[in-house]
């Protein structure tokens, strides 16, 4: 069973980063909304800046159904990356960030349109809690990869001859999860961390059927950090180790 009280801890970890990302944001400005839960507290916190007039003339390109509705519901403008291709900003959440800044993303199945959101802005901020900072990507947890339905079954040996184990991601239902692009998402285990990043997405990248990966690299410009201690940025190009 869940840990009440470190559930409850890495949910105040979200919410302060939530409230510290809101503040990167001016009036004017045009933002990528990521999505997630920590995504979820700074809408909230956005929505707070909004109607207390400090902010004015916001608008957001959302990355999933999921942070559309909860943006509409708190009366954040929406726009679409047709109407609104360049961005100022993007802020999205993360579940591992490495050393270099090089993120993987997708756990909660948005990664494609988080990755063509954050490509049309200049800069992409990321909110993580401590827990997520890694010394090697694949470390935590595996990388989602979107597939088509199509055979996606066939990738699954080339995604082991990377030493990654491709595990097709279910719902709640037990059925195949479907994303908001229609698609699957294959989680590939790496157990221990992923030696070449790099190459590996740039394999998967060749492969017909593989739409998107989960790795973000070089992408973020900075990254919050919340700890006990409070929220931390870094910047890319200042290496954490
Ligand atoms: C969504 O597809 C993901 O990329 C999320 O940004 C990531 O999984 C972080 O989610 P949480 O903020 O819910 O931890």
């Amino acid at each position: 069973m869940a840990d009440v009280s470190r559930v409850a801890d890495a949910d105040s970890l979200k919410r302060a980063v939530g409230i510290a990302a809101a503040e990167l944001v001016d009036s004017g400005m045009r933002l990528g909304l990521g999505t997630g839960s920590t995504v979820a507290h700074l809408l909230v916190a956005l929505s707070e800046r909004l109607h207390a007039g400090a902010l004015v003339d916001v608008v957001g390109v959302p990355t999933s159904l999921r942070t559309a509705r909860e943006a509409r519901d708190l009366g954040i403008p929406l726009t679409s990356l047709t109407e609104t291709p360049v961005l100022d900003l993007t802020i999205d959440g993360a579940d591992e960030v490495d050393p270099d800044l090089n993120l993987i993303k997708g756990l909660g199945g948005a990664l494609l349109r988080e990755k063509m959101v954050a490509q049309a802005s200049g800069r992409l901020a990321i909110m993580v809690d401590d827990s997520k900072m890694v010394p090697a990507l694949g470390t935590r947890g595996p990388v989602p990869v979107e597939v088509v339905q199509f055979g996606w079954e066939i990738h699954a040996p080339f995604v082991k001859s990377w030493g990654a184990d491709p595990v097709l991601r279910l719902g709640v239902d037990g059925e195949p999860m479907v994303t908001d692009n229609g698609n699957y998402i294959l989680d590939c285990h790496a157990g221990g961390g992923i030696d070449d990043p790099k190459g590996f997405d740039l394999a998967l990248h060749g492969r017909a059927g593989i739409v998107e990966t989960g790795f973000f690299l070089g992408m973020a410009t900075e990254v919050l950090v919340s700890g006990p201690a409070g929220v931390k940025t870094l910047l890319k190009g200042d290496s954490t180790e």
